[in-house]
């Protein structure tokens, strides 16, 4: 387990115990997060589990696959500082991370 932290537009933090080989996303699906609506369900086409990569958490994520990154070029902040979290899988060194989620998915 590890602890992810989702923290909302309006400033709304939600912490979650996270299982390892789980993504960012299913977490945040698993325990109601909102705003993390993943309509394609993790199959990286719909670009609605967008998270944002605060600057410290940047260079300890893996860098974002060429899929992932032509579906953030149609968002508004590329990666790093914008993930989908359904790419996103949880490991170890995780533990703590913490997200931003755009006002847009709320
Ligand atoms: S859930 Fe659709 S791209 Fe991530």
């Amino acid at each position: 387990m590890v602890t992810i932290t989702y923290i909302t537009s309006d400033g709304r933090e939600f912490t979650v115990n996270a299982e390892i080989g789980d993504t960012v996303m299913r977490a945040a699906q698993a325990h109601g997060v909102p705003g993390i609506e993943a309509e394609c369900g993790g199959g990286l086409t719909c670009a609605t589990c967008r998270v944002g990569i605060p600057p410290e958490w940047q260079g300890r994520l893996s860098p974002a696959s060429a899929d992932e990154q032509t579906m953030l070029e149609y968002c508004e902040d590329p990666a790093p500082a914008t993930r989908l979290s359904c790419q996103i899988e949880i490991d170890q060194s995780l533990d703590g991370l913490r997200v931003t989620i755009p006002e847009t998915q709320h």
